[in-house]
């Protein structure tokens, strides 16, 4: 019988606890007692027994509102961004659309247009500036094209858009009638972000999430901007008729509340986190860091020149080493075979785990196998 694949995320839940996570962009340094205290009070008054109000927590929407600084847009709550993502294609998009986006990108995005019959006309960014630029993306405007996907800043690379640039784009979507697709899931990672929707109320859905930025991926919440009308038409789509996980609005509404008071020293500890995971790259021969310094909480480790499969090494990192990082291979079909991608809203402790295990697996699979002796 022929061995079954190793399956990463399996064995990773399996071992949790023990498990440095730098795989999925989640973020560990946000004070857990904000969470606790609000999630204790809702499940003493048993809160999980009824049906949240469909609509959302008129307060939970009002701070995604002020948050964003979109006070004007319709907002509305989903089962993580990726359902609103969903439910944008779904909506928006038909056969024989195009939507100009990126490689690499985020993926799940791409499947989800192809779903809707459209198809991504992927502008290769493998390369600086190590995203999309307003020229490249004016070239790539066509009869098809039907939407533009900024992704700021961007899983995987970790880049991000200046604000001028973020303009230009808004403006073409807003010359060609395009809707642009912003996706701002890591924003409060990114200084002196902008949104599109500034610049192309009309034409931009916003995408948020509170999963990274307020460390609650597991409890999957987040929702999209978009003016009334529009989310009228994409709000055609939604599943949770009968709104979306009650513990999770709670949990939301007191990260959202309390965000301005710790968010800085999440960012500070994700910065320095990246700088030391840089010079940890810095010194395993064959490895570059394409984006420095990461605007988000996460960054691309090129390693090519090793010949090393990321695979592989992401199977020694875990396996040998309890540290979690991911393969390229699900953010980029041309691109993902050179590269892992190290996430590092971690404590510290995570990192230092990182910098012993990491030469350490390069150097193992970089050594040559050893011949076999003869029998
Ligand atoms: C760019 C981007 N958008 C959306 C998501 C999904 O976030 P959520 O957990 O809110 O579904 C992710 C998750 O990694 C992401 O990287």
């Amino acid at each position: 019988m022929p061995a079954e694949a190793f399956d990463a995320f399996r064995y990773a839940h399996q071992h949790r606890t023990e498990v440095a996570w730098l795989s999925q962009n989640t973020n560990h340094l946000v004070p857990p007692e904000v969470i606790r205290g609000a999630l204790d009070e809702a499940i003493r008054g048993r809160r999980y027994e009824g049906y949240p109000l469909a609509s959302g927590d008129p307060e939970l929407l009002a701070l995604a509102q002020a948050d964003l600084g979109l006070r004007d847009l319709a907002a509305s709550l989903t089962s993580g961004g990726t359902e609103s993502l969903y439910m944008v294609a779904r909506a928006l998009l038909g056969a024989g659309d195009e939507v100009v986006a990126s490689d690499p990108s985020y993926l799940i995005i791409h499947r989800f247009i192809e779903l809707s019959g459209a198809r991504p006309s992927c502008l290769d960014i493998y390369r600086p500036p190590y995203r999309l630029t307003s020229g490249a993306v004016a070239e790539a405007i066509g009869p098809k094209t039907k939407m533009l996907l900024l992704i700021d800043p961007l899983n995987p690379l970790g880049s991000g858009y200046p604000r001028e640039e973020v303009r230009a784009i808004a403006e073409l979507a807003h010359d060609h009638h395009l809707y642009l697709l912003n996706d701002v899931t890591y924003r409060d990672f990114s200084d002196g972000h902008a949104l599109a929707a500034e610049f192309a109320p009309e034409e931009t859905v916003t995408i948020w999430s509170v999963s990274k930025n307020c460390g609650l991926a597991g409890m999957r919440l987040g929702g999209l901007l978009a003016r009334p009308e529009l989310q009228r038409t994409i709000a055609r789509y939604n599943t949770n008729d009968l709104g979306v996980n009650v513990l999770a609005q709670v949990a939301a509404r007191a990260a959202l509340r309390t965000k301005a008071s710790w968010i800085g020293e999440v960012v500070r500890t994700t910065r320095a986190n990246d700088r030391r995971i840089g010079e940890i790259a810095k010194g395993v021969e064959g490895v570059s860091v394409l984006v420095a310094p990461s605007r988000a909480n996460m960054t691309v480790l090129d390693l090519a020149p090793t010949g090393i499969d990321p695979e592989r090494l992401q199977e020694e990192l875990l396996r040998q080493h309890g540290v979690f990082v991911r393969a390229g291979t699900y953010l980029s079909k041309t691109y993902g075979p050179r590269f892992v991608r190290v996430s590092f809203s971690n404590p510290p402790s995570d990192i230092e785990r990182f910098a012993r295990a990491f030469p350490a697996a390069v150097a193992a699979l970089r050594r040559p196998v050893a011949a076999s002796p003869r029998s």
